[in-house]
């Protein structure tokens, strides 16, 4: 016998992006640099068969018909970002063709029942600011709110909820633990001052949000993953309890409940790792909490017990834990991420126990594909029935979260269209919209039809 999965009213359905990732005119109409722009410049060999930020979706010019094809697919919200370097390219002035299409963009959603739920950062740092330090300078803290309270300004009539960060702890791990993204430090005490600095950023944004009394919430995006322990045993309990620390209640923690967890202050105070904290920022963030929260949920990590010591004069989080192939691992076979939907389930239970059941919803979840293009029948669909399984498994574990009684309000999948991401360019598919990158012309997948269906009935 077949289930149907109901879920509760006036739950959000839709697709999540970002203003780099699908823009486009990624120098044009007044919009500066950001560090995606200037390192393509300088090391296009890194990027994805040389793939760049200029054209991306080119979302900037067909964004009226990109609303229709939500539209189509029975979206009623669409969470996107905000290009910092757009809005502001000096850092001060307001650029008023970047106010025009985001006032554009918003009223063509809202006026087609989408709700516009709006990030401010998403990992595309201005240049000039990258080189004044990026997050580890306290003017850049400053600039962003500068940022965060133009913008609320400008658009707080139309946006009713806002999020300060997406995945705050990707420029941390990717930007100064993994040589990976600009600016490729390795450099664990750095990397501390860079998260903790976001925190700081976050909250003073939240603090002027509400300081400007407009109608709406603010919150927060973060990638939540679940760190499960190889066994029971003390070491891998314990090892696995210091990956949850770093990667998600370094963010998690500060931002619903206000406080730091004391388990990282010590592990930092030993290791001396401790950031400059000044007069009154603790209480600043304890006082300027998020409204609800969105998860971005794509895998687990499996820890173990580290072997050896812990090195102190070669830190990184992973001195402290080793990862582990779980023998009941299913692997998604064209991305090469974990595959576990249970953890989303996982997550909205920790979110109802030790969270305070605030309201959350999740921003992204998908499934990457490498060369999609080998799905495409013959006329010209992609047939991606391991993407429905994906998210329809996914789901189900949702659901069960929330019959259980976790406060999650909305599902958007990553992503709306294929889009560039950062160095990948176009390497993983994510899109319910299929982009010829020759023509840009965008069509239907087989997982949209899908998606259409569970959004207009509000389940499946
Ligand atoms: C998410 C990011 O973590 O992963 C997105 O928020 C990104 O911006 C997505 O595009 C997919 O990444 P990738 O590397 O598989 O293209």
């Amino acid at each position: 016998m077949s289930k149907y999965y109901t879920f509760p009213n006036n739950f959000k359905w839709g697709a999540a992006a970002s203003a780099t990732q699908t823009e486009g005119a990624s120098q044009q109409e007044g919009k500066a640099k950001n560090i995606w722009d200037y390192w393509f410049e300088i090391e296009p060999e890194r990027f994805h068969e040389g793939v760049g930020p200029m054209m991306t979706s080119d979302f900037y010019r067909q964004f009226k018909d990109d609303i229709q094809r939500m539209k189509a697919v029975h979206f009623n919200s669409f969470r996107t970002s905000i290009s910092w370097s757009r809005l502001l390219p000096d850092g001060i002035n307001v650029n008023e063709k970047a106010v025009d299409f985001y006032n554009n963009v918003f009223d063509e959603l809202l006026k087609n029942d989408i709700e516009p739920i709006i990030n401010l950062f998403h990992f595309d740092m201005p240049l000039h600011l990258q080189e004044k330090g990026g997050w580890e300078s306290l003017e850049v803290v400053e600039a962003f709110n500068h940022y965060a309270k133009t913008a609320f300004e400008l658009f707080g009539e139309k946006i009713k909820r806002w999020t300060t960060f997406n995945e705050p702890i990707v420029p941390v791990e990717m930007g100064y633990l993994n040589h990976y993204h600009y600016p490729c430090v390795v450099d664990m005490k750095r990397a501390v001052v860079v998260a903790y600095h976001s925190m700081l950023a976050s909250a003073k944004a939240i603090k002027s949000y509400r300081q400007l009394n407009l109608e709406g919430e603010i919150g927060i995006i973060l990638n939540l993953t679940p760190s499960y322990p190889r066994s029971d045993s003390e070491g891998d309990v314990k090892a696995a309890r210091i990956a949850d620390l770093f990667f998600n209640r370094s963010f998690l923690d500060p931002s619903v409940l206000g406080k730091y967890p004391e388990e990282l202050i010590e592990l930092l105070r030993d290791y001396d790792l401790l950031p400059a904290v000044n007069e009154g920022d603790l209480d600043l963030i304890e006082d300027n909490t998020v409204d609800f929260l969105g998860v971005n949920y794509y895998q687990p990590r499996r820890i173990k017990e580290k072997e050896t010591q812990v090195d102190s004069n070669n830190l990184l989080p992973e001195s402290f834990f080793d990862s582990y192939i779980w023998p009941e691992r299913r692997m998604n076979p064209y991305r090469g991420w974990e595959i576990y939907e249970k953890g989303i389930y996982d997550i909205a239970i920790n979110i109802k126990d030790n969270y305070g059941n605030i309201p959350w919803y999740v921003a992204e979840n998908g499934m990457g594909v490498e060369h999609e293009e080998r799905f495409l029948d013959k006329t010209g669909m992609v047939q991606d029935d391991y993407r429905i399984e994906f998210y329809e498994e996914h789901l189900k574990w949702l659901h069960k979260g929330i019959m259980e009684g976790s406060n999650c309000f909305g599902y958007h999948v990553w992503t709306f269209m294929d889009n560039w991401s950062w160095l990948n360019a176009y390497k993983n598919r994510y899109g319910l919209y299929r982009v010829d990158l020759d023509t840009q012309e965008r069509s239907l997948k087989k997982s949209g039809q899908w998606f259409s269906q569970v959004a207009e009935q509000n389940g499946f």
